[in-house]
């Protein structure tokens, strides 16, 4: 019987940061360690959703190399015999999926994802690429009978949604695709309470995102670790003198514990102080040592053993999603039975 398969995708559109890293890089790596021969890793790039919001197209190829580079400085073991990394735009199935899908899902559905919202409010023209982005989330999901997918809190619904899709493709043509687990059972599976949703340094109230332009509350995994000390200190707090996890009220205060503890740190000895001083200092080490040894991993990765590596998961991936393409095809009337 085939692996059940954990899969997740990181865009390349900008350089990662450290809210990419913790919320689902890391999972992904530590899932991959501990369940070594019993699960299936996918991690990919999802190359053709770089584009739903505008980018510098001429960067979008060396970025995407240098992501996936990213994963074995992450910790990714590619002698692994079933872990799979690989662009998605290299599997047309992903292309063909998400077509058949977009006639079984809803605008309603689409128009109500909080991500969309979020990115079409900042835009002016709004492309049909960015409403249907979720619809090609699913086929990515879909395609390869994902059970766990690893993602931060921004992702969840999207998550959900292609669960819903594949429930509904498969009420109206049988046992067709294999489900995502339900939310909670992600969440277990992956030992967290919650999603994980790292705030902007600078504007705790918004999440750490790619496309920020000033890029002062955002840590870059390219920053130098100095650069980004600095950003820890900098942070926005508060002026309630008492460090305490509080999202409502302290937003600053409980994104730096949430930092500290994923990258390790234990946040005990900070909760009740008074001064924020030593907490920001103690992030900032956590941080900046933190870049400087994932930033010498970089320099180690074998780029030959990657790209083989690439090269051989894209074409063991375009069997089995063009296994599930055909499998579709045929219920929905494309193909011969
Ligand atoms: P993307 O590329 O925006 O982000 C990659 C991953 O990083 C997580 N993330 C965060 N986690 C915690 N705090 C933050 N501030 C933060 N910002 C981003 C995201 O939740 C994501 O897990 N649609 C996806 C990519 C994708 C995908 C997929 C993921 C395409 N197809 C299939 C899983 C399965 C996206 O744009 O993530």
């Amino acid at each position: 019987m085939s692996k059940k398969v954990i899969l997740t995708g990181l865009r390349a559109n900008n350089d990662l940061h450290l809210g990419n890293y913790l919320g689902a890089l890391l999972p992904m790596v530590e899932l991959q360690k501990k369940y070594a021969g019993q699960y299936q890793i996918n991690l990919f790039v999802p190359d053709l959703h770089s584009f739903t919001t505008p980018i510098d197209h001429s960067k979008l190829y060396e970025q995407t190399m240098h992501n996936l580079k990213l994963f074995v400085a992450a910790g990714l073991d590619l002698d692994d015999q079933d872990t799979f990394i690989y662009r998605q735009s290299y599997i047309p199935a992903h292309s063909e999926l998400t077509v058949i899908l977009n006639s079984f899902t809803y605008m309603g559905e689409l128009s109500r994802m909080t991500q969309f919202k979020e990115k079409s409010e900042k835009q002016d023209s709004v492309s049909a690429g960015l409403f249907d982005y979720p619809v090609l989330m699913a086929a990515d999901i879909l395609l390869y009978g994902a059970k766990y997918v690893p993602v931060g809190a921004d992702q969840t619904q999207h998550v959900e949604l292609a669960r819903d899709i594949a429930i509904r493709m498969n009420n109206k043509f049988g046992d067709l695709f294999a489900l995502p687990e339900p939310e909670k059972e992600q969440i277990a599976f992956a030992h967290q309470q919650t999603r994980l949703r790292i705030r902007d340094l600078a504007d705790p109230t918004k999440k750490m995102n790619k496309s920020d332009d000033s890029g002062k509350g955002v840590i870059f995994l390219g920053d130098s670790p100095e650069e980004a000390a600095k950003k820890v200190m900098s942070a926005t707090t508060d002026s309630l003198g008492k460090v305490a996890h509080d999202y409502e009220k302290q937003p600053g205060i409980s994104n730096l514990l949430d930092i500290y503890e994923a990258l390790g740190g234990d946040t005990k000895e900070f909760i009740g102080n008074e001064q924020y001083g030593p907490l920001k200092q103690a992030v900032a080490v956590k941080v900046k040592e933190f870049l400087t040894h994932f930033q010498s991993r970089q320099t180690k990765v074998d780029q030959v053993k990657l790209t083989a590596q690439l090269e051989s998961s894209e074409k063991a991936m375009n069997n089995t999603a063009g296994a599930t393409l055909l499998k579709v095809q045929k219920v929905v009337g494309l193909r011969a039975k």
